[in-house]
């Protein structure tokens, strides 16, 4: 069920105050979500413009189309993987848009539903899919991957006891496969101990194995890539990013298209959460708003 389950959105007035330059143009939102953001945008556009609503998941495009039917026929929303912008953009037969968000990472949902196997903190199967037809699960990484492929993957998001949890992980397997979220967490819990930091021992290797699990670094670098293409003149392209890789993936493609020309950084230091949204929304307390527009 996901009656009662809802996606607390980040940095909403900020966002759209900034991606929006023009009232009666067509707008992406990439990572549609539970609609927090794509209510805003739409709600500052005049009857003329449009919006078309992108995500992965087929149960959040079926969340959406029930919280944003008043919107239509204004909003148009479409499962499919933002990567694949342009193909997805040739079947609208869209060739030009006003602008593109993307709210990165994963929304509420797949943290609260312990059957999509997301989060550390409820038992679920070791799955971790934005998208169920995907044929790779973290069940498949943990359970197959060779120590050099896990230890590494672990590592490039940042835990340094990469190399203890990837060799608990496969010496663990030889008696017993992983099967779920709890097993690993506890496994990770018994090779690391953090007293003193602020963060779960098992969240980076979790991160890491989501990443891996829906390609999201290379995803994003081919959304980046993509949109571009489709911004005219006085276009933006607004991203939000939870953690530092992705933050540097955004950053250093805004550095390049602006060194490259034709583009102007809009916000050359990120938006950030108020201290008051963070106290609200503590999921806030990371976010990094970059915004980049076409000359
Ligand atoms: C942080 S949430 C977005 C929340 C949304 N802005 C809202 O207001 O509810 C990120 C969303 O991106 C989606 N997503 C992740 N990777 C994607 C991809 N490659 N293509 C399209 N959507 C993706 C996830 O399913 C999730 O719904």
């Amino acid at each position: 069920m996901t009656d009662n389950l809802t996606h607390e959105p980040v940095l909403v007035e900020e966002t759209a105050a900034l991606l929006v330059t023009d009232r009666r143009g067509t707008y992406v939102d990439a990572t549609v979500g539970f609609g927090g953001h794509a209510e805003k945008i739409i709600s500052m556009l005049e009857p003329a413009g449009r919006l078309i609503g992108i995500d992965w998941d087929p149960e959040l495009i079926a969340i959406a189309g029930t919280k944003l039917s008043m919107f239509s026929p204004q909003i148009k929303l479409l499962e499919g993987n933002f990567a694949n912008l342009d193909e997805i953009l040739a079947r609208e037969n869209i060739d030009s848009i006003s602008g593109i968000l993307m709210d990165l990472g994963v929304s509420s949902l797949h943290f609260d539903k312990p059957s999509r196997g997301f989060s550390f903190r409820l038992e679920g199967p070791l799955d971790m899919r934005i998208n169920p037809s995907n044929p790779l699960t973290a069940f498949t990484i943990i359970n197959k991957w060779p120590y050099e492929q896990i230890e590494h993957l672990i590592r490039i998001c940042g835990e340094k006891f990469s190399a203890r949890i990837a060799k608990k992980i496969v010496e663990t397997r030889k008696t017993k496969q992983i099967e779920t979220t709890a097993e690993l967490r506890k496994l990770i819990e018994n090779c690391i101990s953090r007293r003193n930091e602020k963060i779960h021992p098992a969240t980076k290797t979790f991160l890491a194995f989501r990443a891996a699990v829906n390609h999201e670094f290379e995803n994003l670098a081919k959304a980046l890539e993509k949109s571009a293409k489709f911004l005219k003149k006085g276009s933006r392209l607004a991203v939000i990013s939870f953690h530092s890789i992705e933050d540097r993936i955004v950053k250093e493609t805004f550095k390049l298209m602006k060194k490259v020309g034709g583009w102007k950084l809009v916000t050359p230091k990120p938006v950030k959460p108020s201290e008051k949204e963070i106290i609200q929304n503590h999921r806030a307390r990371s976010a990094k708003l970059r915004v980049i527009e076409k000359e």
